[in-house]
């Protein structure tokens, strides 16, 4: 018997900061869902990921914290491991690329390829620290941009004007690590030759007719310009070990590293079952579907990269499929530019019930372009779907039964089997949307489920039936309780926790859940019931401390970017014809400027002369209502009132504020 297998991945998020529900809605989330589902079929489904430990980007947090990069991993790791768990996304494990397994399981990797002569050494010019006693990564460089001018660029792009950069184009550079001056080294690295992948690559990735048009077109237009050979090792110290002589103070590159990371903790994972040798038949077995769930900035390595190394290595399984999100954006005038990084998982299982959440995100989900997150939909969609349409059906259904049957399973008398199959019909839609990774399609025809159901609840009466045939009634109810309990499984894969419930409610809670139970008979006649629970309560008012958490947060450079000085005001005028508007000539130190303020309906112009204010002083110019302005001053602004931000003590104009 050739069972197929699952192995389902979704991508090993940094330890360098908090999950958040862009990421959900990107790798984790539907992953989740698709192995539930799977899990319900009683498919073979192992469920992969972990923290990607390595990097530069962590260990430049660790040098700004002035920690250790293994304080860092850990703190980020168990934090994102418990957000995951309270969402109610379960891996099968959840590793971390600093076991000592991964090291050692793509160190392998490597040599197998350096063994095969498939990697290129090449030798470049790099900037060496003497003092650091080793070669400078790109972000480990800061220096004058070329280009503008800007002098706290970074190695590998110029915060100010944007350019990409490479260190050795920075105008003095200096090492970040000590603020030494570096010296220009021969270094020689390794190199991935993508290049001589992309027939191979290309004629796998068309054979794909069931993957996504929105992964499709990403590899067909790199495939277009053409794949160029990668650097896979680099002058560092954190991450895996170059195990090769003569290349102490490498490490292999960390998107090399990291996507093994899927293969070792399968090995952990079999090794913690202790049948360690099991792994292989996931990795090694035609019979295994491997998909990876990402987002879309993963799509290259995950699509391309990867696989052309798993073809250099020989003896994997490549991906069945790739369904990879775009980015959820959380909607909303400010909150527009951010990237979903506001809302932490952390943050807002405190707020809301965890499949509230699920299911807000799962019908936002990114699946075909980027989408907006808005926050009133924890309130809309717990109200008018959650509690409006599922909650009720549940709830009017065993209110009826303790109110009228004891709270026991009536009996069923009739053979009337048909709305049961109605039930067992939609379900079969649902599956249609899993088996092709429509998850926002799956939301929508499950909670058709509960329309039915309500339908059915509407039109039986059973409130008026039982005043003239307690019979018939009874197998009404007897019907909708079997269809709670079908519900309760259909919901699983998207809301896991309420599943929990309605068996609870149902007096269940230990059935083995099957898809296939679905639209049959499942309850016990006479049974009792369990407790009622309201399932979804209403949601009055969206907290707003939330909102200002969705807030983007800013780095220092960021901050930086704002030049905020004492100015001194020597002239002040109303704007003719405007209610609003003052036109004020400053003094910034030397510097003489003209700003236009928006602030006459609380200040007279006589009242602002010779005052010491904040303003912006490198905005760009403007003109409003055909006048220029040169800055921009701040004041402190709540309902309706308004004030100029000052200083608590004298100081010269011309002062920075930071
Ligand atoms: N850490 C990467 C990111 O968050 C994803 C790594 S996926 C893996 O973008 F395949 F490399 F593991
Ligand atoms: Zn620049």
């Amino acid at each position: 018997m050739n069972k197929k297998r699952y192995l389902v991945t979704s991508a090993l998020p940094y330890a360098n900061g908090y999950i958040h529900l862009g990421h959900i809605a990107g790798a984790y989330l539907p992953a989740d869902i698709y192995v539930k589902y799977k899990r319900l079929k009683k498919e073979d489904v192992i469920f992969i990921c972990g923290s990607d430990e390595h990097g530069t980007a962590i260990e430049i947090s660790a040098l700004k914290e002035k920690v250790t990069p293994k304080e860092i991993i850990d703190r980020y790791h168990f934090a994102n491991e418990k957000a995951f768990r309270d969402l109610g996304i379960e891996f099968d494990i959840y590793s971390r690329t600093s076991n000592e397994i991964h090291h050692k399981t793509s160190q392998e990797f490597f040599l197998n390829l350096y063994n095969k002569k498939l990697l290129i050494k090449k030798s470049e010019k790099q900037l060496y620290s003497e003092i650091d006693k080793k070669f400078l990564a790109d972000r480990f460089v800061e220096g004058t941009c070329p280009i503008c001018g800007y002098e706290e660029a970074r190695g590998d792009q110029c915060e100010a004007c944007g350019s990409n950069l490479s260190p050795l184009e920075l105008i003095n550079p200096k090492s970040k690590i000590s603020g030494d001056t570096p010296i220009i080294k021969e270094s020689s690295n390794f190199y991935f030759p993508l290049e001589k992948f992309q027939t191979k690559l290309e004629e796998w990735i068309s054979k794909k007719t069931n993957w996504k048009s929105n992964v499709k077109n990403y590899c067909e237009g790199w495939f277009k310009t053409g794949l160029k050979d990668r650097a896979i090792t680099r002058d560092l110290d954190w991450g895996v070990k170059v195990p090769l002589e003569g290349y102490e103070g490498k490490v292999i590159y960390v998107w090399f590293e990291a996507p093994i990371g899927y293969i070792s903790a399968t090995k952990e994972l079999f090794i913690k079952k202790g049948d360690p040798e099991k792994w292989k038949e996931y990795w090694c077995d035609d019979n295994t579907k491997l998909i990876h769930f990402i987002g879309k900035d993963n799509i290259i390595f995950h699509a391309i990269v990867f696989p052309a190394m798993l073809m250099a290595h020989s003896g994997f399984i490549l991906p069945e499929n790739i369904p990879a999100n775009e980015f959820l954006n959380l909607e909303g005038g400010k909150l527009s530019k951010s990237k979903g990084h506001g809302i932490l998982v952390k943050d807002i299982v405190q707020e809301y019930n965890p499949d509230l959440v699920r299911y807000v995100v799962a019908s936002n989900l990114p699946e075909n372009k980027d989408s907006d997150l808005s926050i009133e939909d924890f309130k809309t969609k717990n109200n008018n779907e959650l509690a409006g349409i599922l909650g009720n059906f549940i709830n009017r259904t065993v209110v009826f039964t303790k109110n009228k049957f004891n709270n026991k399973v009536p009996e069923r008398n009739r053979n009337d089997l048909e709305i049961l199959e109605d039930i067992k019909k939609q379900t079969e839609v649902i599956e249609e949307c899993y088996e092709n990774f429509r998850f926002r399609d799956a939301l929508n025809e499950t909670m058709n489920l509960a329309r039915i159901a309500n339908k059915y609840f509407n039109d039986s009466e059973p409130w008026n039936v039982i005043k003239t045939d307690i019979e018939k009634c009874k197998h009404i109810i007897n019907n909708c309780l079997n269809i709670c309990y079908s519900i309760a499984i259909a919901i699983y894969p998207l809301l896991p926790f309420t599943s929990k419930k309605i068996l609870k409610i149902l007096n269940v809670e230990n059935s083995d859940l099957s898809w296939d139970k679905i639209g049959k008979i499942n309850l016990v006649e006479n049974v009792e019931l369990g407790t009622n629970e309201i399932l979804f309560p209403q949601i009055e008012n969206i907290n707003k401390s939330l909102e200002n958490k969705m807030e983007e947060e800013i780095t220092i450079t960021d901050f930086q970017k704002l030049n905020l000085k004492i100015a001194k005001v020597i002239t002040c005028e109303k704007v003719p014809n405007s209610k609003k508007l003052l036109k004020l000539k400053i003094k910034i130190g030397k510097d003489e400027r003209q700003i236009v303020a928006g602030i006459a309906e609380h200040y007279t112009a006589d009242e602002l002369i010779d005052k010491s204010i904040v303003v912006v002083a490198n905005m760009k110019k403007t003109k409003i209502m055909g006048i220029e302005s040169e800055g921009m001053l701040l004041a402190a602004k709540i309902n309706n009132k308004l004030v100029l931000i000052t200083t608590d003590k004298p100081i010269d104009d011309g002062a920075e504020v930071s």
